[in-house]
């Protein structure tokens, strides 16, 4: 492995390294450098992609940490902090014009419904933000990432540093952002995804070690935020951008989910370690890569869909999901029961005196002595729709 020293990008060296395709590509991305890591500076490189190409940015900046002196742990001994160069800028003035210039490189390159998520902590995150208020860009969360065993505070001064805070903006007001509400739903067991994360930080055999055994990397992210951040804001095949690649976490998780990516990284120690470590990585399979989708997105079945392709005959009895009421099937795809007609979901709150009802999860059929759902009809039409547009 590669000993760690900072070096930044040789003169004759290629902008462009590195070929692993997910395996989705379209029209659109062909031009670009996809699943590449970019040896140069950001904003350069940015500037040389093409407008408007990109699904999502992930962004790991420096923090302008503006460490005075080294710390030590009550043992004396070295805290292993963020003392790099490329994380110190000469004054807060200097840190604005960095941000406001990749900020602006990365608006640019983004997609109409686009989107970008920047991650930092108290040192920069709030000039960050108002960054990309005063940019345009249209701030949707901003999410707390806690971290479950953060490093103490050694001189007993300060609260403990537990957590990190992302910013999550669409390139605009009113922009049409991928958001996998339902995924993310799935992932926190059926409860819907909060904006504090509990995940711990990057450590064991994730982190990666230089020859020495030493960090190769003061601030490997750890996999788990970005698996989180790409199920939730991405579709398989889109793709990332990530301006402060680092050892390449985001590149690893996105060819993990079948997405595509393109790394920026200016030291070439940390582009040879984010290479190894993308070149070891196994895609999951297809199958895997699909995430539930809101019953919203899914296509419309009308009730009488089932009647016209003979799933429930005409003059078919209904039960009610209690067994107390029925209603029978008519041609036109409504209900007749009692004294009511119209529509499943209208004959279901009459009959149950509610103001409404979900007529597909209240009706059931019959068949071979068994009461079967409506709904599972509607599944089964919308599974062979799938089928036939795959
Ligand atoms: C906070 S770290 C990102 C760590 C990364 N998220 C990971 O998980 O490994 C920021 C990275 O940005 C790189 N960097 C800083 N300024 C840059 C610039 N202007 N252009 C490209 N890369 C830059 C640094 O070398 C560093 O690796």
């Amino acid at each position: 492995m590669t000993h760690f020293k900072s070096n930044t990008r040789a003169q004759n060296a290629p902008l462009y390294e590195a070929d692993m395709t997910t395996g989705f590509k379209n029209r659109e991305t062909r031009s670009l450098p996809l699943n590449k890591i970019i040896y140069n500076d950001c904003v350069e490189a940015m500037n040389a992609l093409p407008a408007g190409s990109v699904d999502l940015i992930f962004a790991d900046p420096p923090y302008n940490l503006q460490l005075k002196g080294e710390l030590h742990r009550p043992d004396n001994s070295r805290v292993d902090a963020v003392d790099n160069s490329w994380d110190q800028f000469s004054s807060f003035s200097a840190y604005d014009k960095f941000t406001n210039e990749w900020l602006k490189a990365a608006r640019r390159i983004l997609k109409t419904d686009g989107a970008i998520w920047v991650i930092g902590s108290y040192h920069n995150i709030f000039r960050v933000g108002t960054a990309l208020q005063n940019q345009g860009y249209w701030i949707l969360n901003d999410v707390v990432w806690r971290k479950s065993n953060p490093m103490p505070n050694f001189r007993g001064k300060r609260f403990t540093n537990a957590h990190e805070t992302l910013i999550w903006a669409s390139k605009s007001e009113g922009a049409k952002y991928t958001f996998n509400y339902e995924a993310l739903k799935a992932l926190n067991e059926g409860v819907q995804m909060r904006s504090d994360w509990v995940l711990p930080i990057c450590t064991g055999h994730e982190r990666l070690k230089d020859s020495k055994g030493e960090k190769a990397h003061p601030t490997q992210k750890p996999q788990s935020l970005l698996h989180r951040v790409l199920v939730g804001t991405t579709k398989p095949g889109d793709v990332i951008l990530d301006p402060f690649f680092g050892t390449g976490t985001t590149g690893a998780v996105a060819k993990m989910l079948g997405r595509n990516f393109i790394g920026i990284e200016r030291e070439a120690v940390y582009r040879e370690f984010a290479q190894k470590r993308i070149d070891e990585i196994r895609k999951f399979d297809r199958a895997s890569l699909e995430v539930s989708v809101s019953k919203r997105n899914e296509p419309r079945v009308p009730f009488g869909q089932l009647v016209e392709c003979g799933m429930l005959r005409v003059g078919e009895e209904l039960l009610s999901m209690n067994g107390r009421y029925k209603a029978k099937v008519r041609a036109d795809g409504t209900l007749i029961g009692r004294d009511v007609r119209g529509s499943i979901h209208q004959v279901g709150a009459a009959m149950e005196g509610a103001p409404s009802c979900n007529g597909w999860t209240y009706w059931c059929f019959q068949r071979k002595g068994k009461v079967i759902p409506i709904d599972i009809l509607r599944q089964q039409v919308r599974s062979e729709a799938n089928k036939k547009t795959n």
